[in-house]
């Protein structure tokens, strides 16, 4: 072949690639349609191992998105159907955990089993229901959701050596959305099976159907009847879920609005609560990226499952430099991405959910161009019927534009630049939400110095939309709380051991107090005549006398004025967060710095014990030894906590890809500490010390009753080297201060233990920055108790795990 010709052969082969269209390669729906066929009359729950009756009660119609077409008729659930399934899980809840670890195992194993023959059925009903491509479903989707359930089999069958220290919390109930409905359901009940719950499940009302064909298998492949109960409807049955009071726990994924409600609708009612919400993931892309691999990630970020992923890279952020080019190639890109039908094998996009979705979408779009913005759509016609819309970019939008702050949750992808790495930090986390983010530069060092500073849950280094069983994925802000996956996936549905077993704190503190009294009145206790003094709130490291220039009395235990003490109100919370805010170094210091720090206040308590011990003593009115006890548990807990502030660490996975993910662990930012009355040296302490020794800065509301034991403490925090504004503290009534931290938005968690309307408000007030609480609802905690006050268990709480997901190799 001479060179002549064969440059005309490349040519016409290129020209010919170039102009190809590509068939339809349909993936069969037979037996999907047969299944369908037969409950063509319509599907009842799946409620204690069997379907009820399909023609009872109140029905409503799906249709499949990509045509319109009606699909099945599915049962509406009533409050009496949400009772019956709690019920059915009730019952069979005591049956399931005593069947043991190994025994759950390999009841989860099955469900994989089950899942991996049946892969083909599954992978084609879910793309009728919500529009997806096959391809997805099929490579991704169900392979997922085999492995969740092979890898909480695992948990299962370690549950006993790895949670010896925790119990199952009992009846949870799941309410999932329409995006990846059986991946959502796998998430879901895998780990709730595995470590010993029953589970009332609620689909989303527009995609039930592999909800209920699981159901089904799972019966088949041996679930005992009860343990996994599904009750389709739409959001009347989920709230009837919620308000259940059989219910243990409630795990949503979902919208925000709707994550809000269940916060407040479960708010003081004592139910574990994990939120899974919405975001606009920064996808970050530097100058030194690999520029095509980055366009091939946008496409995955943004056009994967229509765009309807929570963790969407929904705001592409462009290095100044490489801007134009990159929006040059992705728009190539675009071109040549195919929207279709979802049987078929060969298109990359299907049809978003519904008609109001797609709408929706429209009309952000519409808002966007409006607001200034330039739009792109890839050209091509779109298949008729359903609810298709194509692959949009949308560029030159401003930060605060509609389209750059609101979740579209639909193919649309907004793009800014950004100058520097600083820049690129600020405009990533310059959104209210926090769940993923995703960073491009060949630098590896550039990258990891990015990751920590990102808000979100999980990051991926030059890689985006990678999930795994082992690996926890979850928010930060309000993109909601909890995580799910790995081990701390599973800690979201246990509960210690140690805490499963608490009394109401009005019985068992007054029992308590009494019995102290009457130790206290026959052997008078102190000696020392009681110290009338006013003391100040602690905030920025320095002594600073209340707003409102009030202070109020302090009794001792014998009715005698034992000081005056500050009366803070909202401003003092305010400036005290302020004061917290701005001690933002204390968060990125070493581990071994903050051991330091806790061990050193252990140092100076433990020179004051004899005098802490006289002022516990006649405050509260127990016994000098009690006292002296007291003081010493609270010099080990600082010890303990300054040993664990550098080896509570992260973990490393390895996911099945070339890789590693990170699991770090990171503070929770400013966190507010309402302190009970019971033991008030050692509850301050066991309460602030875990905080501090994992990098959070906190604003303490102490013991209302004993105030003096923490602003005594205040000369223990001077002479301990602490930078200011690590630690606030603001004496006065706890009602009303906790109220300001509940409802503050610079405040990112609040730990509030004492009487139970106190807890109920504080996770009421909450929702407006959605921020993560830790209430004892009335329960009292035994502070001496290790099991009960020390550890792991606090840390947990004082934390949130960030997965960074780094994959490498060529
Ligand atoms: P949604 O939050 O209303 O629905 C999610 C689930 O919650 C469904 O099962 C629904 O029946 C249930 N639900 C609704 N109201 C409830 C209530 N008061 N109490 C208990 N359960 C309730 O989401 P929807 O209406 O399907 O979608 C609206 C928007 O939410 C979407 O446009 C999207 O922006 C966002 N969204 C975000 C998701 C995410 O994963 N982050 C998933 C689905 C939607």
């Amino acid at each position: 072949m001479s060179s002549q010709n064969h440059h005309t052969t490349t040519r016409s082969v290129a020209r010919y690639f170039d102009t190809m269209d590509y068939g339809p390669a349909p993936e069969s729906d037979t037996d999907a349609r047969q299944w369908l066929a037969r409950n063509a009359e319509g599907f009842g729950h799946f409620i204690d191992g069997r379907f009820t009756a399909a023609g009872a009660g109140a029905h409503f119609e799906t249709a499949e998105p990509a045509t319109g077409q009606r699909l099945a008729r599915i049962a509406q659930g009533s409050a009496q159907d949400v009772d019956a399934a709690v019920a059915a899980a009730r019952a069979a809840q005591p049956g399931w955990l005593a069947l043991g670890g190994h025994g759950r195992a390999r009841h989860l194993y099955a469900l994989a089993r089950m899942v991996q023959r049946h892969a083909r059925l599954l992978a084609v009903v879910e793309a009728l229901d919500n529009g997806k491509p096959i391809r997805e479903t099929r490579d991704l989707d169900v392979p997922l959701v085999a492995r969740h359930f092979y890898h909480h089999a695992g948990w299962a069958q370690l549950q006993e050596r790895e949670f010896a220290d925790q119990v199952p919390l009992g009846v949870v109930g799941q309410i999932i959305p329409w995006n990846f409905p059986l991946l959502m359901l796998a998430w879901k009940i895998a780990p709730a099976l595995a470590l010993g719950n029953a589970v009332v499940l609620k689909p989303a009302e527009l995609t039930p159907l592999s909800a209920l064909l699981f159901a089904e298998l799972a019966a088949q492949a041996g679930l005992p009847p009860g343990v996994l109960n599904v009750v389709t409807g739409d959001g009347a049955t989920g709230a009837a879920l919620v308000a259940h009071e059989g219910v243990d726990k409630i795990a949503f994924t979902g919208s925000t609005d709707v994550g809000r409600l269940i916060r407040e609708a479960t708010a003081g009612s004592g139910k574990s609560l994990t939120l899974e919400l919405g975001g606009k993931s920064p996808f970050i892309v530097f100058d030194d990226a690999d520029i095509d691999a980055a366009v091939e990630g946008v496409v995955d970020a943004i056009w994967f499952n229509q765009g309807q992923v929570c963790c969407a890279g929904s705001r592409l952020l462009l290095q100044e430099g490489i801007a134009d080019d990159f929006i040059e190639r992705l728009k190539r890109r675009m071109q040549s991405l195919r929207v279709g039908s979802p049987m078929d094998k060969a298109i990359d996009m299907g049809s978003l959910i519904d008609p109001t979705q797609l709408e929706r979408v429209r009309t952000l779009v519409a808002t966007g161009v409006r607001e200034g913005a330039s739009c792109y759509q890839a050209p091509g016609a779109l298949p008729p019927g359903g609810s298709f819309f194509p692959p949009t970019l949308l560029t030159g939008v401003h930060p605060a534009s509609t389209v750059s702050t609101e979740e579209i949750f639909g193919p649309v992808l907004v793009t800014m630049t950004f100058r520097t790495p600083d820049e690129a930090v600020a405009l990533a986390n310059n959104t209210r939400y926090g769940l993923a983010a995703s960073v491009w530069s060949e630098t590896i060092g550039l990258a990891l110095g990015i990751a920590p500073q990102l808000q979100a849950g999980v990051v991926w280094v030059n890689a985006t939309n990678l999930f795994d069983a082992g690996v926890g994925f979850g928010g930060y802000r309000e993109s909601g709380y909890g995580r799910e996956g790995g081990r701390e996936g599973c800690y979201e549905y246990l509960k210690p051991r140690a805490w499963a077993e608490r009394k109401p704190r009005t019985a068992q503190v007054n029992a308590e107090a009494a019995n102290e009294t009457n130790k206290a009145q026959a052997k008078p206790s102190s000696t020392l005549p009681a110290i009338d003094r006013t003391a100040k709130l602690f905030i920025g490291g320095k002594q600073v006398r209340p707003d409102g220039e009030l202070s109020h009395p302090v009794l001792a235990a014998g009715g005698q004025r034992a000081g005056e003490v500050g009366t803070g109100n909202r401003k003092d919370i305010r400036n005290a967060v302020a004061a917290a805010r701005s001690a933002a170094g204390w968060s990125s210091a070493t581990p071994h710095r903050r051991a330091q720090a806790l061990y050193y206040l252990a140092e100076n308590l433990s020179a004051r014990a004899d005098e802490f011990a006289a002022r516990i003593a006649s405050l509260t009115g127990v016994a000098s030894r009690a006292a002296q006890a007291e003081v010493d548990a609270s010099v080990s807990r600082l010890f303990a906590y300054g040993a664990w502030a550098d080896k509570y660490e992260g973990t490393v996975h390895v996911p099945p890809l070339r890789g590693v993910a990170l699991a770090t662990v990171e503070p929770m930012g400013v966190v507010g500490v309402v302190c009970p009355d019971e033991a008030p040296l050692l509850s301050f302490v066991s309460l602030f010390a875990p905080l501090m020794g994992m990098g959070n800065r906190t604003v303490i509301v102490p013991s209302e009753k004993h105030p003096l034991i923490a602003t005594d403490f205040y000369q223990v925090l001077e002479t301990s080297d602490l930078p200011a504004g690590v630690i606030n503290l603001v004496t006065g009534p706890a009602a009303s201060l906790a109220q300001t931290l509940a409802e503050h938005d610079d405040v990112d968690a609040l730990w509030v233990f004492g009487a139970k309307e106190l807890s109920r408000n504080a996770e009421r007030l909450s929702v407006g920055n959605l921020k993560r609480t830790l209430v004892d609802h009335g329960l009292a905690t035994d502070w001496h108790d290790a099991a009960s006050a020390e550890g792991p268990l606090l840390l947990r709480h004082a934390t949130q795990v960030k997965n960074i997901w780094i994959p490498y190799g060529e």
